[in-house]
Order: structure tokens, then sequence, then C-alpha cells
């Protein structure tokens, strides 16, 4: 007989057909009730044993965890909330849980606990909710893209120069790191490493998708992205997922409204395609609010934050515009931000970032033409002098969610500014080639996938949306 998955199942009308069903148990009630869940979908199916039907030691194997087959006939369910359940004809352990050492016992565990234990978190209502919610993001990510004519470019994981200046990168060796092979000068002699040179895990796919949106015009990578850096927050992860689209003939205008397009229509098909699972986030998300303080609360619930961003215009203004905002706001004059906003050219944290969406105009909102020396060098550099035509998505709960810019297409002007900032040419020479022959406006940018994933789940820390998450001092799964 062919398994079929519990999803599927439940949409089945009960004649009395026989079934499998296969996955693990959740509960084990009065010796009689198995709640079975196979990850398919949030919900489980009811397996109830007749009494006497079963041998009284395959009985005693029926534990929380345990993994089981059952046979039966699938009936309708006189209990509440479920349509259908299955009578059991037959059953099978396929793997035994000792129910005294299982970590996971049917009650609330924190989601500290949970990341020590990440070989089982994903049997969690929670863990299985947010997983389902990725894949369905991934896909749309995708779908998305293709709808438009956009070319997915895989872009390399290990690379030879850090040019883009995004943070401290993880170096890639086969090096004998005793013992490493010295020049004369006796600095380490990278001539003999694996590729005759330097090479680090890759802290943005975008200089190299660049090359292909000079040929391709409209492309986009979505790869795993690296940064040694040291912040241990809820929304940094060492190891994260970015999305670049980059697409020629595009300026800072058509860059925004993608940026914008792109977001409405992850938000949107999760209310489409994940309504069993944002259900159940949206319940888990109320509950945790409840245990804020009251005006730490959020005004709207899970579900409607992602139909709010799908039905109303994201707010745009200048940096110099957000400046004077934050300049004049009651927390910069109570001096209750940690950094006072008095200078303009500083760099705006996380905290002015968040007034601006949270408080002033709430609502998301893009932030462009930012100040130069706070920005990337390949960032195009506007008429005044002193900003470049940078932009910066920012969410509700997240801050920055996006990051992105129209590029500096002009060979001289890109030169200028890699020779100012003392950048390595000798890295940078095909990407300054690239304006040389053939040069093209165009735009591009990043979605961080994990701060997608925050927004869409509700999920509090960006540990608790990746599979395994690696952060300082943790690499254990
Ligand atoms: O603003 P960032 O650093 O931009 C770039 O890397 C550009 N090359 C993108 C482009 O124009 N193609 O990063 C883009 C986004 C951020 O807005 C944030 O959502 C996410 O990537 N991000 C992180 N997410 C998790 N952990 C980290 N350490 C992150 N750093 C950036
Ligand atoms: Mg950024």
């Amino acid at each position: 007989m062919k398994r079929i998955k519990i999803k599927d199942l439940l949409q089945l009308p009960p004649q009395r057909q026989p079934v499998l069903v296969q996955g693990w148990v959740r509960t084990f009630r009065n010796n009689q009730f198995i709640s079975i869940n196979d990850g398919s979908t949030i919900l489980t199916i009811q397996a109830v044993v007749a009494l006497n039907s079963i041998d009284e030691s395959a009985l005693k194997r029926i534990t929380t965890g345990a993994c089981i087959s059952v046979k039966g006939e699938l009936v309708p369910s006189p209990a509440k909330g479920q349509p259908v359940e299955i009578k059991v004809t037959s059953l099978d352990i396929l793997g035994d849980c000792d129910a005294e050492v299982y970590p996971l016992q049917p009650k609330k565990h924190s989601l500290e606990f949970l990341r020590e234990i990440a070989h089982l978190r994903a049997r969690t209502n929670t863990f299985g909710a947010v997983m389902r919610v990725r894949h369905a993001m991934a896909f749309a990510v995708h779908q998305f893209f293709n709808e438009r004519g956009f070319f997915y470019i895989h872009t390399p994981i290990i690379t030879g120069s850090d040019a883009e200046g995004a943070g401290a990168m993880f170096k890639v060796t086969t090096l004998d790191i005793n013992q490493p092979p010295r020049n004369e000068e006796g600095h380490v002699n990278f001539k003999e490493d694996f590729f005759g040179r330097e090479t680090n895990l890759t802290v943005s796919g975008q200089l190299e998708v660049e090359t292909y949106a000079m040929a391709l015009s409209e492309t986009y990578t979505f790869g795993p992205t690296f940064r040694a850096e040291n912040s241990n927050t809820t929304r940094h992860l060492a190891e994260f997922w970015m999305i670049e689209p980059e697409m020629a003939f595009y300026d800072i205008n058509d860059n925004m409204e993608l940026a914008e397009a792109f977001l409405k229509y992850l938000c949107q098909y999760a209310l489409n395609y994940c309504s069993d699972d944002l259900e159940f986030l949206n319940k888990r998300a109320q509950e945790e609010e409840m245990t804020k303080p009251q005006d730490q609360r959020n005004e709207l619930s899970l579900i409607d934050r992602l139909k709010f961003v799908v039905q109303n215009n994201f707010e745009r203004l200048t940096y110099t515009e957000a400046f004077e905002i934050l300049r004049n706001s009651t927390p910069n004059k109570k001096k209750k931000f940690q950094y006072l906003i008095e200078t303009w050219g500083a760099d705006l944290q996380s905290e002015h970032e968040r007034y601006l969406v949270e408080k002033h105009f709430k609502k998301p909102v893009i932030l462009y033409n930012y100040p130069k020396e706070i920005k990337s060098f390949y960032m195009r550099q506007n008429e005044d002098g002193k900003t470049v035509a940078a932009m910066d998505v920012l969410f509700p709960g997240i801050g920055e969610i996006i990051g992105g810019s129209q590029r500096e297409e002009r060979y001289d002007q890109l030169l200028k500014r890699v020779e100012e900032l003392k950048l390595p040419q000798k890295d940078l020479w095909w990407y300054l080639e690239l304006r040389k022959f053939g040069s093209a406006p165009h735009s591009g940018f990043g979605l961080g996938f994990e701060r997608l994933i925050q927004f869409v789940t509700g999920m509090t820390n960006i540990r608790d949306v990746i599979p395994f998450p690696r952060y300082p001092g943790n690499a254990e799964f």
C-alpha cells in the first residue's frame, strides 16, 4: 500500500477507505488516541486504536517522538476540530523513542532551549511552520523573477577579493595553519595555497552578478553569504542567505519600484499559500506579545502586518529628509536615542530606522540618496557631490531588510572613487573593465532572506528562522 501524506489525507472524504500513514507521535492518550504528524502540514491526524486490537507490547512503544506506520480506515471523526480520523487495523513501530530521556516533551519549550537541540527542534510545531514558510518564500522568490524574465545566476561562494567591503571575511585555505609557507618578507605565502592566492567566503554575489546583468539584462543571485563580524544581535548571522537582483537599464527609481513590488509579492504569497502555518504563527506571536510591556506591543497582529505591507505604499524619502525628522524628534531632543542625531552624514542606527518606521510613518520606508562616506564605493554618485544613489528598505520590527543602489557605470568616476578609498585595483580590474566595454546604467539590491522570514513568521530572533544558525561561538550542528 502506498503512503499518503497527512496534508493530502485531510482533503479526502471519509469513506472507510484503507490508508497508510507514517509519521511521528505527538501525543498518545488513554492507550487509544494517537496524534501523528508527518511534517507535510502543521495539522495532525488522529489514529484510534480499538481496545484489545493491538498487542500490549506494541502499545507500550507508542510514545511521544516515536516514529510509527499506521494502516487503517479513514472515517468521519466525532471529535471537535478534525473532520476525519483513522480507525487503526495494524500498526508498526519504525523507530522507538525513549520517553524517559527524549528532550522534546509535549509541553512548551523556550526557543533558547530548542537552539541547544537544533537536531530535534524541527519536530516542534513552531519550527515545522517556520521551515514550511521558508520553503514557500524561496519558491516565491524564483517564481517572482521567473515571471518577470530574470535569470538566476549562481555566483561563486569562494571569492578572490574583498572588494565589496561589506564586512570581515572568513578565510578559505588548505595551507597548514601551524606551519604555513612564508615568502622572503616573512609573510604567509599564499602563492602556495590551493588557488595560488588568498581566498575568502563571499560576503555578496553582487560584483559577479553585475557581469551577467551586462549581458542578460535582468538577473539575480540567491545564495549563502558569510560575514565574520562579531555581532550578537537578533538580526545578524555569520552565514545567511541573500537574494540579489541586478538589472541593466534600471535607475534608482526603477530599483525602488522593483524592491517594493518584490516584498509585496512575497507577503501576498505567504498569505495565499501558507495560511495554516500563518494562523499558528499568528497565535504564537500574539502569546509572545502578551509577555511584553503594553507600550512595546505591536498594534497589528502578524497576519495584519502582512496585509498592511501588501495594501499600503511604502514611504519614500531622502536621507536628508529623514535626518531632519530624526534630529527634531522627541527621543533625540530628550536624549533617548543611544546615538544622538546631530551632524549630517552620520550613519543611521537600527534605533533610528525603527523610529521612522514604527513611530513616525507607521509603514515601511525607503530611504535613498545617502551620504557617500557611509556607503559602498560602487554606488552612483549624485550631482551634489555629497550623496550617492543608495536605497535601504526599512521594515517594522526588523529595520533594514533591503540594501541596494544604482551603480556607478561611468569608468572615470568609479576609478576616482576606488583611488580615493585606496581599494585594491589589482583585484577590481575586471569590475572596472565592465565600465570600459559597453557599460550600461544599472541597479540592484540585496534582500536578507532570514530577515524576510523573520518578518513573515513573526519570529523575533534570526537564529530561529534558519535550520542551523551560525553565529559567534556556535557551529555545533
Ligand atoms: O546592505 P548589504 O550589506 O548589501 C549588500 O551586500 C549589497 N551587495 C546588496 C546589493 O546591492 N546587491 O546587505 C543586504 C541585506 C541587508 O539589508 C540585510 O537584510 C541582509 O542583507 N544582511 C544580513 N542578514 C543577516 N545577517 C547579517 N549579518 C546580514 N548582513 C546583511
Ligand atoms: Mg546595508
